[in-house]
């Protein structure tokens, strides 16, 4: 605390005034007014001092931070409140609701595969007629508030409603679905002090796990009768268990299609909803996605009177997802194995296709195969000027926007904007390097992406990438025609 350190500098510097000087200059001589002692002047500036910087910690934290140079996430306090007073709450109290929290959610890795873990447990607990509970979006589960990522802080954990909106945080279910609505852990807690918990390995032989002729649909299945099986409305997972479904099923094609059927009629799905600071990040920065918007009665007075359906496709929108930076070695890797894509990115409707190599595979490949897997998981710039040109000239509706979903450097994304510009005539060029968002939006900003993604006339994707898998989802669970999801 600052007041006994001040007293320890005052009883050191006795003698002298403040030492606002550095110890080898002499201070001059202290002054003395209106009759105050030395010591009692002291205590005043001290007294006063200390207020003001109380007052201007409190008043200006952020500013305060941002001056010394360490600005620190946001923490999403007035989110997490709201997760545990949600309206439900009061009658779920009084009355038996079953439940379902799966409390081994995956954590550490990107949200992409966190919130495929999310849609599966969704699925379960809805398939079951459970209240899914809902877990923080966990990157380090140490109790932390903050972790260094690439020598920047991010939030530990961000509340799941800062990220989302709808059911899977706890709003209604849609008209006729009785399906008890989502609640937080802490609930949960609550209300189960003593839940039944299960293992995954109860149920996931290694069978179930790595053999690639057992489709999601039958793992899936299996869980249901499982969860049924059980009385007790207090249900969790073992916290230390693996995921019901891996990697080694959501990167099989053939597996995982074979939930489809399930996810397709779930509100998970259909009902999907981003934040309210994912919305308001999104009218911020409409300008980007849809320089020309759609006019409401009110339209083009204020931009928030916009009359916009905020799941109707963005029209003449062309949205490209880019992986850089780390996907380098991430591509090389997925070569020498032969990676499938992941999950949903291979409906056989769709236009482009990946047929992994055969003759590839343990731990090296050829350079026939590297170079493929290079095209298509990290392509360069003139083969991402091609693909998209190919892709417009394909599609049947009048694409003229481009927005680009990256994580590349700000020089090289620059690069590839001229070069698309140049190449075709585009109303709009646009990237993630060009949103204009605020402190709590800037960590969270992947979802905005995914939400313009999701709603863009046509979507040209990473077929590796579990953020592009979850877009296609979502589109497909929207009625998108299959044509408009494209792939590198
Ligand atoms: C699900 O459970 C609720 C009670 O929590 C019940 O009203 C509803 O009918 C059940 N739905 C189905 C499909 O069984």
């Amino acid at each position: 605390m600052a007041v006994p350190s001040f007293k320890r500098k005052h009883r050191l510097s006795d003698g002298h005034a403040l030492p606002l000087t550095s110890s080898r200059t002499p201070s001059p001589p202290p002054m003395s007014s209106y009759g105050l002692t030395r010591r009692g002047l002291r205590l005043i500036v001290l007294a006063i001092l200390t207020a003001a910087s109380v007052l201007a910690y409190l008043r200006w934290h952020d500013v305060w931070q941002r001056f010394l140079g360490h600005r620190l996430p946001p923490l999403y306090e007035k989110v997490r409140q709201n997760e545990q007073r949600l309206p439900h709450y009061n009658e779920y109290q009084h009355k038996t609701v079953k439940y379902f929290f799966a409390a081994n959610h995956a954590h550490s890795s990107g949200w992409g595969n966190v919130m495929q873990d999310f849609v599966m447990m969704g699925l379960l607990a809805h398939a079951t007629n459970r209240s899914f509970v809902f877990d923080d979006y966990i990157w380090n589960p140490d109790g932390s508030r903050f972790s260094d990522y690439n020598g920047k802080l991010i939030p530990s954990r961000i509340p799941l409603s800062a990220l989302l909106s709808g059911p899977m945080v706890g709003s209604p279910m849609p008209a006729g679905d009785y399906t008890p609505r989502s609640v937080s852990k802490e609930f949960f807690h609550k209300a189960c002090p003593n839940p039944t918990v299960l293992q995954v390995s109860d149920v996931n032989t290694d069978e179930m796990r790595f053999n690639d002729d057992v489709p999601a649909s039958y793992v899936f299945e299996k869980w249901v009768e499982k969860i049924n099986s059980v009385d007790d409305p207090c249900l969790m997972l073992d916290p230390s268990s693996n995921q019901i479904f891996e990697i080694w099923i959501f990167g099989n094609k053939n597996r995982m299609l074979t939930i489809w059927p399930y996810v397709a009629n779930s509100p998970v799905a259909t009902h999907w909803g981003w934040s309210p600071f994912i919305h308001d990040a999104y009218k911020k920065n409409r300008h980007l996605f849809q320089p020309t918007p759609p006019t409401g009665i009110f339209g083009g007075f204020f931009d928030s009177n916009i009359d916009e359906d905020m799941t109707a496709p963005i029209p003449g929108l062309l949205a490209l997802h880019v992986r850089r930076g780390d996907f380098k070695d991430h591509c090389v890797h997925l070569a020498k194995w032969s990676a499938d894509w992941n999950a949903f990115n291979s409906f056989p409707e769709f236009h482009d296709k990946f047929d992994r190599p055969t003759d590839g595979g343990w731990g090296e490949t050829s350079d026939k195969n590297m170079d493929h897997y290079i095209q298509r998981c990290y392509p360069s710039i003139e083969q991402i000027v091609e693909k998209v040109r190919q892709v417009r000239m394909e599609a049947t509706e009048h694409l003229r926007y481009l927005y680009i979903m990256t994580n590349g450097p700000v020089p090289w994304v620059e690069e590839l904007k001229a070069a698309l510009a140049q190449d075709m005539i585009w109303e709009q060029v646009g990237s993630s390097r060009d949103l204009k968002v605020t402190w709590e939006q800037k960590f969270i900003a992947q979802a905005l992406d995914m939400y313009v993604a999701q709603r863009a006339q046509v979507l040209i994707g990473n077929g590796w990438s579990s953020l592009t898998s979850n877009v296609v989802m979502l589109r497909m669970a929207r009625g998108f025609h299959p044509d408009t999801n494209r792939f590198w």
